[in-house]
């Protein structure tokens, strides 16, 4: 895969650690769910390196000092879903308080083209930094889709952020959108014939919520 500026891929040997049980096709929905919560967490401190920070004045016992804090509301959530959802709470760890605004993309068995179905975002979300979320990222096809979304409904400031991502995918959003960082935490091989990823961990959304 060429070395593309805006991609970010987290070699954290926690998340190692954490990716390894994920992929295991025994482990239990409830774990893979805790699983993907703990790894989003990890991914949204790194993520957040230049999160937008103003000053405020804070009175210690002792004196009174300036500070800097996240501004309020400067942040937004966007997970894919359906398996973005998964990752929801992982993000709202580290800022409670942001809005979450629902993209519904669906990949057609066939074709693997992603369609739109859903659709509904937080009233000032172009004002925001917009965390745009899903464990999987294959073919890119629903990322870069959802991202295109995302910019025609006035957002400025988006983060992409994967668990797991297959070197086409990245590739694919990369390149189409520059200005998104996109942010994996870990690089697999290659897609099989059907679009899932290798290794991978199958069907991210039937794992999550017991579908299959
Ligand atoms: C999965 C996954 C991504 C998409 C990735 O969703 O959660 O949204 O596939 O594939 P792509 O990069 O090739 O577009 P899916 O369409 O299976 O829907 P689901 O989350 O509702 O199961
Ligand atoms: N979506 C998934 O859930 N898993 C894959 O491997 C590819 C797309």
């Amino acid at each position: 895969m060429e070395k593309l500026k805006n991609v970010f891929v987290f070699d954290h040997p926690l998340i190692r650690h954490k990716v390894a049980i994920l992929r295991d096709k025994n482990t239990s929905m409830k774990e893979f769910r805790e699983l993907i919560e703990e790894i989003t967490t990890i991914m949204t401190y790194e993520s957040m390196r230049d999160v937008e920070l103003v000053p405020v004045q804070v009175e210690t016992p002792l004196e009174v000092t300036t500070q800097y804090k996240v501004a309020d509301d400067s942040v937004a959530i966007v997970p894919i879903l359906r398996a973005g959802l998964g990752m929801v709470n992982g993000v709202h760890k580290v800022f409670p308080t942001a809005k979450v605004g629902h993209i519904g993309m669906y990949r057609d068995e066939d074709t693997l083209e992603p369609h739109e179905y859903y659709c509904k975002l937080p009233e000032d979300i172009e004002h925001k930094t917009v965390f745009l979320i899903d464990p999987m990222l294959a073919t890119g096809g629903s990322a870069c889709d959802a991202i295109a979304a995302l910019k025609q409904r006035g957002c400025k400031k988006i983060k992409f952020m994967a668990i797991i991502a297959a070197p086409q995918g990245v590739e694919k959003v990369a390149l189409a959108h520059p200005d998104v960082p996109v942010y994996v935490s870990t690089l697999d091989r290659c897609l099989n014939e059907n679009g899932y990823i290798l290794p991978g961990l199958g069907d991210a959304g039937d794992r999550l919520f017991g579908t299959k």
